[in-house]
């Protein structure tokens, strides 16, 4: 019944070229929903005894790895950053790569920056390369348009675009290729691997001479490119490279790397078996976590696409939504990292905290764009005045969760640079040049309002209720 609902879509379609790339997504699709029929009906998950953690040879420490920083290897690399997502957390409207994060740049704009440094730099011309979806496509472009002119030759290429399922049917949501956005979804950063080869793009860059591509997600701005891991995959002829780094309480969530049978696999939570998950989410059994800066080889990727002959086979993340109309919807997706256990000499590179930076919460952003950090050529350094190399633990409450909340709650980003722990709940605004210093809690409880003035200081302190300071 899928096959047939997916060919009247494709019917409807009457340019041959347009008609030819849908079919292609539709393919891709139905692939996908066949391995999740089966996986369904088989009923197994991954068998918990087997799961070890990777063993040494599959998991390098940054540390000891050269540190020539010799850029030979520049000219086989294209640098490619994930942008396909929404911040829907964060209550974006448009891609999350557009919000500002420092100076009146967005992150898009500090990535570009960094790239265009590093061909400045060493005399070479690393490509920089945009995966969007059909919901970044268009402002994407808008905003990179400004570098036409630059010293970086930006290569934009949408990943594919899939029908919404109906949780009860099975059946696809659109009933025709120009259905509303939301019966579509873009089926998780896995689809890289597809998306790129069915763009063309993967044989242009092989055509070139590009040889290695690091991949990142476009908010984590610690993801420079590193010379040291560069040379490294070069050195051990490694096709994937995964930098993990050392978990703490906060990541509970991401996915890890562990040997099974033999073979380095990346384990999601969502793999994970119910009665496991605790002990996954433990940082003592599972030590570190998938940052998602991967350095992949592409010559590889296109041969296991070859041998695949179709999307590359991935495990599958069901997300369960329901649409504004109240329909309930599965997604199929598949994460970028899940695709280690295809590649040859693959293996982890445990590298420090630095390198990943990411912005997932307005928490998250209150840190990067406040005087804990400075740019340098598109990166956050941490401020060299900060006592500790430790970032601040900050807990914004919902009056903040959306960037528009946010950001009409500061009249200034306030100075944290003593700042180790702030949580903040209920109705609060902050004036200008605030600072804040060692533990602060300022709790609005409801129907109370706290406006912390300009210029105050709070110092291991609380403020709660309607008192004053
Ligand atoms: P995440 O899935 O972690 O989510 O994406 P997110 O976009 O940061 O935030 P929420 O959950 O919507 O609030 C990690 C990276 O992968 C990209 C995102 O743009 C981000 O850079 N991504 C995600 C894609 O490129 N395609 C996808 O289908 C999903």
């Amino acid at each position: 019944a899928m096959r047939a609902e997916l060919n009247r879509l494709v019917n409807q379609v009457h340019d041959s070229d347009a008609r030819k790339y849908f079919q292609t997504e539709m393919d891709g699709f139905f692939i996908l929903y066949t391995r999740y029929l089966q996986e369904k009906a088989k009923g197994t998950k991954i068998d918990w005894e087997k799961v070890k953690s990777p063993s040494a040879e599959h998991l390098v420490q940054y540390s000891d790895l050269s540190t020539t920083a010799d850029p030979k290897n520049l000219s086989k690399l294209a640098v490619l950053k994930l942008n396909g997502g929404l911040g829907t957390t964060m209550g974006c409207v448009g891609p999350k790569s557009a919000i500002e994060v420092r100076d009146g740049m967005t992150f898009l704009d500090l990535s570009v920056r960094q790239v265009e440094y590093l061909n400045k730099q060493y005399d070479v011309s690393v490509p920089f390369i945009l995966m969007n979806s059909f919901n970044t496509d268009e402002e994407t472009k808008r905003i990179v348009q400004k570098y036409a002119t630059h010293n970086i030759e930006i290569l934009t290429f949408n990943q594919s675009r899939h029908p919404r399922i109906n949780k009860d049917s099975l059946l696809p949501m659109p009933r025709s290729p120009t259905s509303p956005v939301e019966q579509w979804y873009p089926p998780g950063h896995g689809d890289l691997y597809e998306s790129l080869f069915n763009s063309g793009l993967l044989d242009q860059l092989i055509a070139q001479g590009k040889e290695y591509l690091f991949i990142s997600n476009v908010d984590n701005l610690g993801a420079t490119v590193d010379l040291n891991i560069l040379n490294h995959m070069d050195e051990t002829d490694a096709e994937f490279i995964m930098e993990v780094t050392d978990k703490t309480k906060a990541d509970i969530k991401g996915g890890t790397l562990i040997d099974y049978e033999g073979h380095i696999r990346l384990l999601e939570i969502a793999q994970v078996p119910g009665e496991h998950v605790e002990d996954f989410k433990s940082i003592k059994k599972f030590k570190i976590f998938n940052t998602n800066n991967l350095w992949v080889n592409l010559k590889a990727v296109k041969r296991i696409l070859e041998e695949s002959d179709g999307p590359m086979d991935l495990e599958i993340i069901v997300n369960n939504k329901t649409t504004d109309s109240g329909e309930k919807v599965i997604q199929l997706e598949t994460a970028v990292g899940a695709a280690i256990k295809h590649f040859k000499n693959a293996h982890g590179v445990n590298v420090p905290r630095n390198r990943f930076l990411p912005v997932k919460s307005t928490s998250d952003l209150f840190l990067v764009t406040s005087d804990l950090y400075s740019l340098n050529h598109g990166e956050l350094q941490m401020n060299p005045k900060r006592m500790f190399n430790t970032t601040p633990l900050v807990k914004l409450g919902d009056h903040f969760k959306k960037v528009n909340n946010f950001l009409g709650r500061f009249r200034s980003i306030p100075h944290i640079l003593e700042l180790d722990h702030l949580t903040v709940t209920g109705d609060v605004t902050f004036g200008s040049n605030v600072q804040l210093r060692g533990t602060v809690i300022i709790v609005a409880n409801h129907g109370d309002r706290i406006d912390i003035p300009s210029g105050a200081i709070l110092e291991n302190k609380v403020v709660s209720g309607n008192l004053r300071i």
